[in-house]
């Protein structure tokens, strides 16, 4: 059993929703015109009281292994890719989530990659299954940038939401993962960073003097995501033998609507081939992409064979694209 596939998915969001308007209720200068108009966001889930990137994935990964049929104790490693982690530095989120979901004392640990973290944690799991003795390894990505946004800032605060979604990834008789292209270049780590700033105003309207936040300057990072995300697709799709028209869906890092619909015009890929919960879920961090996954699976949209094509990018600057073939019916 030389191949990795995709055995199980899942995902959990906060039970709070916020609408562009209720933003516009909170104070925050903007419209909900405006909003889906610059970023195709209609509303976002926050968490609140008992909720956290922890409490998100571990509800993420119990979903993702009742779907794979696969028990807590067969698991042989936890991977999770957060920027939001539940400590700041340790324990790792993932340890918390190996305990929570009483999987065995097997390797678990956490992975910085932004927006691309779920790409990353793919193929770090993809290898301990084809190298080690991993059979089943459960991969989560769980962002709670709520937590990490200046709602005094216009610019960021209207585009993310907190959210986990989870996959499990198991050894196979058939291929599943087909291509896997991973990229950073640090040169532009300043265009999208958590720094320390002015007092950051908490969404319950408080002040928090030491706490970083999120910065970007969102035309550069729209324009280095384009760029990246159509090497690295074009790279990928070369690497594997095929081209756009042969892909069943494509899950984007659900960051802009205007970023997919550009991408997919540049590279001739059908529109109605991007799967998009952006409007309901808005940017959820490393977490976009497993739960637009869990999001079609859940539309029984997913069938075995299916070419799909997972691209993320973001903070580092960070990019990547893994293509899978669905083996699951
Ligand atoms: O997951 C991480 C990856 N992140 C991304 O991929 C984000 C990439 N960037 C973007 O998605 C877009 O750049 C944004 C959605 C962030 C912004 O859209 P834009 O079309 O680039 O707008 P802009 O920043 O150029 O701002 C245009 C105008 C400005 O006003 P002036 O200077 O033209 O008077 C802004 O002050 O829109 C104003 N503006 C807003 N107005 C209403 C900025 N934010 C808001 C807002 N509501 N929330």
């Amino acid at each position: 059993m030389s191949y990795v596939a995709i055995t199980g998915v899942g995902s959990c969001l906060p039970k709070r929703q916020v609408t562009n308007d209720d933003l516009v209720a909170r104070g925050v200068d903007t419209s909900d015109d405006w909003i889906r108009d610059r970023s195709g966001i209609g509303a976002r889930h926050i968490v609140s009281e008992g909720e956290s990137t922890l409490t998100l994935a571990v509800g993420a990964g119990r979903m993702a292994l009742a779907n794979a049929g696969v028990a807590p104790e067969d698991i042989g490693v936890v991977i999770v890719a957060t920027s939001t982690q539940e400590y700041a530095g340790f324990p790792s989120t993932a340890c918390l989530v190996q305990h929570e979901l009483g999987i065995g004392s097997v390797p678990a640990f956490d992975m910085a990659a932004a927006c691309t973290g779920f790409n990353y944690a793919l193929t770090t799991a993809h290898h301990f299954i084809t190298g080690g003795p991993a059979k089943h390894a459960l991969v989560i990505a769980a962002d709670a940038l709520s937590s990490i946004i200046n709602w005094a800032d216009r610019g960021t605060c209207v585009l993310f939401g907190d959210g986990a979604g989870a996959v499990v990834l198991s050894a196979s008789d058939s291929p599943g993962i087909l291509s896997e292209q991973l990229y950073s270049d640090g040169s532009l780590g300043d265009i999208l960073k958590v720094d320390q700033g002015e007092p950051r105003e908490t969404f319950e309207g408080t002040h928090d003097a030491l706490a970083p936040y999120v910065f970007m300057e969102g035309r550069k990072v729209f324009k280095v995501a384009v760029e990246s995300i159509v090497k690295s697709v074009t790279h990928c799709l070369l690497d594997a033998g095929i081209t756009a028209d042969d892909l069943t869906h494509v899950v984007f890092h659900q960051a802009n609507q205007r970023i997919m619909s550009v991408v997919g015009d540049k590279l001739n890929i059908a529109p109605e081939k991007l799967a998009m919960t952006i409007e309901k879920y808005g940017n959820t961090s490393a977490a976009s992409i497993p739960i637009t996954l869990d999001d079609l699976n859940k539309q029984g949209a997913l069938k075995a064979g299916d070419l799909v094509l997972m691209v993320g990018f973001g903070g580092g600057f960070t990019w990547a694209t893994t293509l899978v073939k669905w083996t699951k019916s």
